[in-house]
């Protein structure tokens, strides 16, 4: 097969679909490698870096495009590149079908097979292509906010770790799902005093045997959250509800009990956020202001570090990618449940459960 990589055209989209390690692999599977040129240079990997991996750079995305069997993105398409669809390309990316109908029209229109990171979905229910943009944004999310609290970025001026004789900062997160156990990890090896909340008690137990009385647990009542939040330097928001709104645990009336400078990284902002006033930011001006409580709610966190998402995503996306080169996509999803739950949209129709349900459109049922 040839498999083509393109250039990111969304606005402030650094990572690529292909690592060079990853083109090498597809290599070595039989496969034949298009990338565009530069299309891997804001995530750190040069056009030599990929040459030597054994792919052809071509000038033109079009070329790309026209030229391969599969197309293996980061995002999803833009309307700027709807014309290169078509009858029979594969198409391996993130898509987010159910909040675009455009594109689930041009996609159901043009019968490009397409195959959305997110949906694919292992056994136990986890979505291993979501996973590691979770884990980027949880470790991230602790470092913005112990950023934030200093008081050049407008915190409380309170140092993550404190020093000895001082207090360290007290942080808690929402959610101890993938988010949540991450962002911990990072707090506790910076010094802070966490407190971190589910309503899941497994979790909680599991997290209980790995950190002992390093860390405090508590069911995520609204009455924990409250005390919890109140007593906070920094809050960190990691809730999911699949399929549905974060919910407003963080409610605005406990501010004025919060130290001014206070921070909330509200991770879940995705989802709509986790506070009464949450609203999306992006990196060139992350956070917002509301009675004294600093905002960071970029919806995109791992852009901002672009090479260690777009290796962590590669990480995620090769096994799926090469069973699709390898085998054809119809043997490929015979042979795996997990990637037949990842295809979107088949010969032009639509089989993902949600994606229909959003645009009233019949299932194909795989
Ligand atoms: N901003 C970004 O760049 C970015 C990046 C990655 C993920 N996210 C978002 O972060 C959020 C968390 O993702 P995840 O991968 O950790 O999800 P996850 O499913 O692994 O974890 C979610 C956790 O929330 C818990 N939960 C549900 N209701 C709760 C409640 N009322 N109180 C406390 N906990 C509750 C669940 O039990 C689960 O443990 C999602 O909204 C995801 O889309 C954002």
């Amino acid at each position: 097969m040839i498999i083509g990589t393109v250039k990111e055209v969304k606005n402030n989209e650094f990572r690529v679909g292909l690592t060079p390690s990853s083109v090498k692999e597809y290599i070595h599977h039989g496969h034949s490698v298009l990338v565009e040129k530069n299309a891997g240079i804001n995530s750190g990997f040069s056009d030599e870096d990929y040459v030597l991996a054994g792919a052809t750079i071509i000038s033109k995305a079009k070329e790309v495009w026209d030229s391969s069997d599969m197309i293996v993105k980061v995002k999803e398409p833009l309307e700027s590149e709807f014309g290169y669809l078509r009858e029979g390309l594969l198409l391996y990316t993130y898509l987010h079908l159910a909040a675009n109908e455009a594109l689930t029209q041009a996609l159901i229109l043009s019968k490009t097979q397409s195959i959305a990171y997110e949906t694919i979905e292992l056994e136990d229910g986890s979505l291993p292509c979501l996973k590691p943009m979770s884990e980027v944004a949880g470790r991230l999310g602790a470092i913005e906010g112990a950023k934030y609290l200093e008081k050049p970025f407008g915190g409380s001026g309170v140092l993550i770790s404190g020093v000895p004789g001082v207090d360290q900062a007290k942080a808690t997160i929402i959610g101890a799902g993938v988010v949540g156990e991450n962002a911990l990890k990072m707090l506790v090896g910076l010094g802070a005093k966490v407190t971190i909340l589910d309503i899941n008690l497994k979790k909680l137990t599991y997290l209980d045997d790995i950190y002992g009385n390093r860390i405090q647990t508590l069911y995520s009542s609204s009455d924990n959250i409250e005390r919890a939040v109140k007593d906070s330097d920094l809050v960190i928001g990691a809730v999911l509800l699949p399929g549905a709104k974060a919910p407003k645990l963080i409610k605005r009336a406990y501010y004025k009990d919060m130290r001014p400078g206070s921070v909330i990284v509200d991770v879940a902002i995705d989802q709509g956020g986790s506070t009464e006033v949450s609203k999306a930011t992006y990196h060139d001006h992350p956070t917002y202001v509301v009675d004294g409580i600093i905002h960071y709610s970029v919806a995109n966190m791992p852009g901002a570090v672009p090479r260690t998402s777009t290796i962590a995503l590669n990480n995620a996306t090769l096994k799926y990618g090469l069973m699709i080169a390898d085998l054809g996509l119809y043997a490929a999803m015979s042979n795996s449940i997990p990637l037949r739950k990842g295809v979107n949209i088949y010969d032009g129709q639509c089989s993902c459960q949600g994606v229909c349900e959003a645009f009233d459109l019949p299932l194909l049922e795989l």
